[in-house]
C-alpha cells in the first residue's frame, strides 16, 4: 500500500500555514492515491528528545546482539517511518532563517553513519531510496526574490540534509510575508495555491512505486 509520510512542526497548531498548506499537498496525493495510508508526525506536539549517548554508541560501532536503547531505538523507528514512505509532505516555518529545533531533532534522528548514509571519499552518500519530497514553508518576512532582505538557510539546509540519505527530489511551496496583513497573506496563499495546482494537477500524481 502507498504510504504519505506527513511531517509537521510548527507550534502554532492550527494557525499555522506551513501545516495547513502541506496538508492540502497531502489531500492532492490522495486524491490520487484514495488508498494510500498517511502517517503524520507532529514535532511540536510532540517533541522528539535529542539525540543522547546511546546514539553515539553506534558511531563507536553498533552490537547486534544488543536491543537499540534510547535514542537509538527511536532513531531506527523514525527512519522505519521514512523508509516506508512512498512521498514525503513537510510543513515548516521558518525559525531564525531555517527550520525549527523541532524539524532539526527529526533529522539528527535519521541522518544515521552506516545506516541511512555512509561516507565516501567523494562524500556521504545516501543508502535510502529517492522519493518525492513536498516542502511548504512559511515565513513572516521575504527570503526569496528581490525584496528579500534575510538570508535563507532553511532550502539549502533542507536539500543538503535530505539529500545526504539520498532523498533528492525536493518541491518548494513558499508561503512568504505571513506577518503582513490579511491581503498580502490571502495573495501569497493564492500564488503558492496555483503553484500547487501545476505541480500537483488533481490528475496523474505518481507515488513512487
Ligand atoms: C522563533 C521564531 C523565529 C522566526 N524567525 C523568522 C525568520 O527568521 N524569518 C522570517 O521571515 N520569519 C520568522 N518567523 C515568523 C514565522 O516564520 C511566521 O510567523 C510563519 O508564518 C510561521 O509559520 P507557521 O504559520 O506555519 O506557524 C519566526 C517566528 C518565530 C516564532
Amino acid at each position: 500500500m502507498k504510504k504519505i509520510l506527513h511531517i509537521v512542526c510548527s507550534p502554532r497548531a492550527e494557525g499555522s500555514y506551513s501545516t495547513r498548506f502541506s496538508s492540502r499537498i497531502v489531500e492532492r496525493l490522495m486524491a490520487s492515491h484514495p488508498e494510500a495510508e498517511v502517517l503524520v508526525r507532529d514535532l511540536a506536539s510532540v517533541p522528539l528528545p535529542q539525540v543522547d549517548s546511546d546514539y553515539a554508541y553506534t558511531l563507536a560501532g553498533a552490537r547486534p546482539d544488543v536491543a537499540a536503547p534510547g535514542s537509538l531505538a527511536r532513531s531506527d523507528h523514525l527512519i522505519a517511518e521514512l523508509e516506508q514512505a512512498d512521498a514525503v509532505v513537510i510543513g515548516t516555518p521558518m525559525h531564525n532563517y531555517t527550520v525549527p529545533s523541532s524539524l532539526k531533532a527529526w533529522i539528527d534522528h535519521v541522518l544515521r553513519i552506516g545506516r541511512t548514509f555512509v561516507p565516501t571519499p567523494e562524500g556521504k552518500q545516501g543508502l535510502l531510496p529517492d522519493r518525492p519530497v513536498y516542502v511548504a514553508v512559511a515565513s513572516g518576512g521575504l527570503y526569496l526574490g528581490e525584496h528579500a532582505r534575510q538570508p535563507d538557510f532553511l532550502t539549502p539546509y533542507l536539500k543538503a540534509a535530505l539529500g545526504t540519505v539520498g532523498l533528492r527530489t525536493l518541491h518548494f511551496f513558499a508561503l512568504q510575508g505571513m506577518v503582513r496583513g490579511e491581503e498580502a497573506v490571502a495573495a501569497e496563499w493564492r500564488g503558492a495555491m496555483a503553484l500547487l495546482e501545476r505541480q500537483l494537477p488533481l490528475r496523474a500524481i505518481a507515488l513512487a512505486d
